[in-house]
């Protein structure tokens, strides 16, 4: 490992992964040369092999073309910051952070479900309020979920992850991989999910599912993929939950179908325009939201950190990178 190996990260990386990278080289933070409004200039300057970033860091095709770069490690798993293409094009390689943050994601997802369903977040907000006033036969009554079909629109680790959870609670299993395009996934590749879990058209999981559920990456094809349109053949009275990427879902499209009361509820845990919510979003009673929490457990970004040292560091010094997402 060679000692002149130059990081700069842009974000505040765990210490178990901030460790290695000042055990392989030298760490700059983005924070005291300049920050994001700095990073065009900071991925040109040739002053450093790596840039650690996140999902706040944009790197377009403009960046990209004048960057003189190894490598960019994204502490994320979803990579729509950064246009891989023009990043290949450019020499660089770009790394994430796939299944180390699967469990705890998928978690996050059957906690928005559950917590859509049984109406949990309207029933904290009651207790908080003052407004509990004793057991009632009508109070905050929701929905089964064992019984109730799930739609999975994407199948890779987390869809599969939430897949498994899904079933330990009764729930049907409907998925369509990538959707809008559809593959056949054959038994094989279903492994232990093979028989539970039922591949259907992309169109008859949106028409079929009491809850449908998001694990598909943001690209051009998946953006808005739930709109109006998709949001009205919904089943009345049925569930969203996106713990993807807010952009996949038209978010004022949904305030719509919420507000209207076609959609008994949505769970969400990313935004169309992250940090902040749809206009009418907040006011609604029937949809339960949260701040981007999928990876957030300390074990998980710790992990996450390690991983996305191990990828910086063999970017700069020319190894195996551990998960690399060019071509
Ligand atoms: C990811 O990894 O893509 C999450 O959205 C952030 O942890």
């Amino acid at each position: 490992m060679t000692d002149s190996a130059r990081f700069l990260t842009m974000i505040d990386l765990p210490e178990s992964g901030l460790a290695l990278l000042r055990e392989a080289g030298e760490v700059t933070h983005g924070k005291d040369v300049g920050g994001n409004a700095a990073l065009p200039e900071l991925a040109a300057s040739g002053d450093y092999d790596v840039i650690v970033c996140a999902l706040d860091q944009t790197f377009d095709a403009v960046t990209l073309e004048r960057a003189q770069l190894k490598g960019i490690a994204n502490y994320a798993v979803g990579y729509n910051n950064i246009d891989v293409d023009a990043a290949t094009a450019a020499g660089i390689r770009v790394g994430n952070t796939p299944d180390v943050l699967t469990a705890a994601t998928a978690d996050i997802a059957l906690l928005l479900i559950l917590g859509v369903t049984r109406r949990a977040y309207e029933g904290e907000r009651m207790m908080r309020a003052g407004q509990f006033t004793g057991w009632a036969p009508d109070l905050l009554v929701g929905k089964d979920v064992a019984g109730a079909t799930l739609g999975l629109a994407g199948f890779g680790r987390i869809g599969r992850a939430v897949a498994e959870r899904a079933l330990a609670f009764g729930m049907q299993v409907v998925f369509a991989p990538r959707p809008p395009a559809h593959r056949e996934v054959s038994a094989a590749e279903l492994g232990d999910l093979a028989g539970r879990v039922e591949q259907v058209r992309w169109e008859e999981m949106v028409e079929r599912a009491d809850i449908l559920s998001l694990h598909v990456p943001l690209t051009e094809d998946t953006r808005h993929l739930v709109d109006a349109d998709v949001l009205a053949r919904m089943k009345r009275g049925s569930v969203l939950i996106n713990t993807a990427r807010g952009p996949v879902v038209d978010e004022s499209a949904l305030v719509e179908a919420l507000r209207s009361g076609h959609l008994f509820g949505a769970g969400l845990d990313v935004f169309e325009d992250e940090p902040a919510m749809a206009a009418g979003l907040a006011e609604l009673d029937n949809v339960m939201v949260l701040p981007h929490l999928g990876s957030a457990t300390r074990n998980t970004r710790d992990e996450m950190a390690v991983l996305t040292a191990r990828n910086a560091i063999a970017m700069a010094t020319g190894g195996d990178i551990p998960a690399c997402v060019n071509p």
